[in-house]
């Protein structure tokens, strides 16, 4: 493509409305076929392309007949890159197929609520998660010469306000929480596209934020696509140009093309700032069209795929002895979502499923003795006491209970968050009475996001299945007789209650802003920080079988005994399979900073494989660290740090279970210089090696006046005194002047 030909023969006016969409789904179309159009589609588990009625946005579920996959909470418990791989390159294809450039997604805010409506879309808590499990997808998808939009960039953690509200957030815990996974996600896949988020950060719409999308976006980590805006998420469309928000969607009804060509005509806007833009369109528009690729959709294979994905995320959170179940058992099936589960989340997400299956779909399948009764509706909360007398009928005369459960499609939606985090009435009821039979209850999950479980200790087994695409109940029915080993962990914590969680005093939002009150904090870097009880923690899940974790190595980089910086280290642990059938364990490395030099969560997740396992089977596992892996955000510095000292590298089965462990000292960093000016204080000259000896030389004379006593002599207070006390209040308590106190500090400054 000529990009820069076309971008030549383009009017001023033509540009200007080539930097928005034509309609929802399509980029500007001119009569020349020599500019060339595309097409995009949410996204993210499955193709929601809505063919007929393009602009109707009542008709947002009607798209065309197309694949559910898992949502992203259910992928993010296969802890799989490769999964995640595999399923980008289907859903490529069927981009292909569809003659979709660009698929909007994957979206990785962060779960900092268990409330928010969009949680099931979205992939953990844990930011590095997200982007491992991003870039894979995003890797998958674009092997297939089709863009992805990561999104919605950023710090876009709840639906209410969503479009307005201002997320008050400090620089560290962007970049350490609510930015991580988009950066990693560069680095590791380039997304074609980014999609600037509704909100605002700090005061400034993500659409129109300069620092966002161009110095640190492009220039700090080097993106090179396109950025986009959410749909309707434009505020001011002349600064959104010259922050780098090259294409608006869907449009303004010509209504910004105007404010452009006026904004350039009159120097308020740079034409080059324009041309960028259009030249970030064209190249897109390359990629997709140089390379198109004959596909099928091959609507039955990919649903096969989904069952397959599926049976990978399911996460086992409870087995008294009651599971796998065997063929011969008489079953009560109960629970509406055993008929229509729900597969998916409401909202742009919404994919016009091509086979739905229900685990009742399928039972027979699996034995015959499976009986099924409603109990509860799927889609709402009625006690319907004659329901509720059919299943406990069925359930006494049954071996065993197996409940279909879970959040209606009403309780969690894009558009808006929950306000509270309890299942329905009707099921927390009919789980109740069914364990009071004195039967062994087994619950199916079928929600977005944690739930709280007051019938917790009455049952027997908790299979937690999540959104997990429209082959969710065949997938089911695999783990609970066998055929598949669950190996899914939990990428969030399920806190006992909702005001256990750290956003709980600050969300969903007040006047309009969201203050992300809880800074770093966020999921198990808080609960495991205060050693807080969870009812399920971040990184957990059971299997039919047991691992045995042996061997941890650290090995630095270089022959040294000690982790240089620079170099990093490579970590092996052996795991073994000590059970009697196969299985796959999700082995966690987490990482505990011991320095002291700030204020850190216990540990932070910095690495996970998932390893397959036959019986008897020992495969050593490693992880390679870097820099990033010790290093939290200065803003002191304005860039990432980690002091040297004392770390202690964890294994772990989740972020409760630490398995293994090894104390390592990092070395090859520095540390934090204390601020010279007339505030600084005596302890923090002593604390730096770099001012210490002159500190203690300068002042002792000083401090034994003040105190009345040398330092042998000192009660402790006097220390604390002497150790907060800043430079300045010399001149009231040790006598100094306004030139000493300055001559001082340049001799400090001398030291630095
Ligand atoms: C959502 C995006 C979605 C877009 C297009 C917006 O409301 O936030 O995630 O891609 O609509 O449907």
């Amino acid at each position: 493509m000529d990009i820069e030909g076309i971008l030549k023969e383009m009017t001023l006016e033509q540009k200007a409305s080539y930097v928005s969409g034509h309609d929802m789904w399509t980029t500007e179309k001119f009569d020349n076929p020599a500019v060339p159009y595309l097409f995009v589609s949410d996204g993210p588990h499955g193709l929601r392309k809505q063919e007929t009625n393009p602009n109707d946005q009542s008709e947002i579920y009607d798209s065309i007949d197309a694949v559910c996959f898992p949502t992203a909470c259910a992928t993010a418990a296969s802890f799989d890159k490769q999964l995640m791989y595999d399923m980008g390159v289907a859903l490529g294809k069927e981009c292909q197929a569809t003659n979709v450039s660009t698929l909007l997604g994957p979206a990785v805010n962060i779960k900092r609520s268990p409330l928010c409506g969009r949680n099931f879309e979205y992939v953990s808590e844990d930011p590095y998660v997200s982007g491992e499990m991003a870039a894979a997808y995003i890797n998958g998808v674009q092997s297939q010469n089709v863009g992805t939009s990561i999104k919605h960039f950023a710090a876009n953690s709840q639906e209410t306000e969503r479009m307005y509200a201002d997320s008050i957030v400090d620089e560290r815990t962007l970049r350490e929480i609510y930015l991580t996974a988009f950066e990693i996600a560069v680095k590791k896949s380039q997304p074609w596209t980014f999609m600037a988020s509704y909100n605002r950060i700090n005061g400034e719409y993500s659409s129109e934020n300069k620092w966002l999308l161009k110095d640190l976006l492009r220039d700090e980590w080097g993106y090179e696509g396109l950025v986009m805006s959410d749909w309707g998420a434009v505020s001011d469309r002349i600064k959104g140009i010259a922050a780098g928000l090259d294409l608006e969607m869907p449009g303004s009804h010509g209504v910004n093309d105007k404010m452009i060509v006026e904004a350039v005509k009159s120097g308020k806007l740079s034409e080059e700032d324009l041309d960028t833009a259009v030249t970030n369109i064209l190249k897109l528009a390359e990629k997709f069209l140089d390379h198109r690729q004959e596909e099928v959709f091959d609507r039955d294979k990919d649903h096969d795929m989904a069952v397959r994905i599926e049976e990978e995320c399911i996460v086992l959170l409870k087995n008294e002895g009651v599971l796998p179940f065997n063929k011969d058992e008489k079953i009560a099936m109960i629970g509406g979502f055993a008929k229509t589960p729900r597969f998916q989340g409401g909202g742009s997400s919404h994919i016009n499923a091509h086979e739905i299956t229900g685990a009742a779909d399928v039972a027979s399948d699996y034995s015959e003795f499976i009986t099924y009764s409603e109990g509860f509706p799927a889609d709402g909360d009625e006690i319907d006491e004659a329901k509720f007398e059919a299943a406990l009928k069925a359930a006494n005369e049954a071996d065993k209970i197996l409940v279909f459960a879970g959040l209606p499609d009403s309780f969690e939606s894009e558009g808006y968050d929950r306000d509270h985090m309890k299942m329905p009435e009707s099921q927390n009821e009919l789980i109740k009475r069914l364990a009071a039979t004195g039967k062994k209850v087994v619950v199916v999950l079928h929600n977005g996001s944690p739930v709280e479980m007051p019938w917790v200790d009455d049952v027997a087994g908790i299979v937690e299945a999540y959104l997990g695409g429209e082959g969710v109940g065949r997938a089911v029915m695999n783990i609970i007789y066998g055929k598949v080993n669950p190996s899914g962990k939990l990428a969030e914590s399920f806190p006992i209650k909702l005001e256990h969680n750290p956003s709980y005093l600050n969300f969903p939002v007040a006047r309009h802003k969201v203050v992300y009150g809880e800074g770093v904090f966020v999921g198990y870097r808080y609960y495991d920080t205060k050693q807080m009880d969870v009812l399920f923690p971040f990184g957990y899940g059971l299997s039919y079988t047991t691992f045995d974790y042996s061997n941890l190595k650290v090995v630095p980089e270089g022959g040294s005994d000690k982790i240089d910086i620079n170099s990093g280290a490579t970590v092996y642990v052996d795991v073994t399979n000590t059970g009697s059938v196969k299985g796959k364990e999700i082995v966690q490395l987490y990482i505990s900073d011991k320095t002291a030099a700030t204020n850190r969560p216990i540990h932070e997740l910095k690495g996970f494989e998932k390893v397959e396992l036959e019986p008897g089977e020992t495969k050593t596992v490693s992880f390679v660290l870097d820099k990033r892996s010790f290093a939290w955000y200065s803003t002191e510095l304005s860039d990432w740090y980690a002091a040297n000292g004392e770390y202690i590298i964890e294994i772990g089965k989740s972020s409760r279970d630490i398995v293994l462990i090894e104390r390592v000292e990092l070395t090859g960093s520095f540390q934090l210089p204390p601020v010279i000016d007339q505030d600084v204080q005596l302890g923090e000259l002593l604390d730096y090696e770099k001012t210490a000896e002159y500190t203690k030389k300068r002042f002792t004379g000083a401090a034994t006046a003040f105190a009345g006593a040398d330092e042998e002599e000192m009660d402790e207070m006097t220390k604390a005194v002497l150790k907060y006390m800043p430079l300045r209040t010399l001149r009231s308590f040790g006598d100094m002047n306004n030139e000493q106190i300055e001559e001082i500090l340049n001799e400090l400054r001398k030291l630095m």
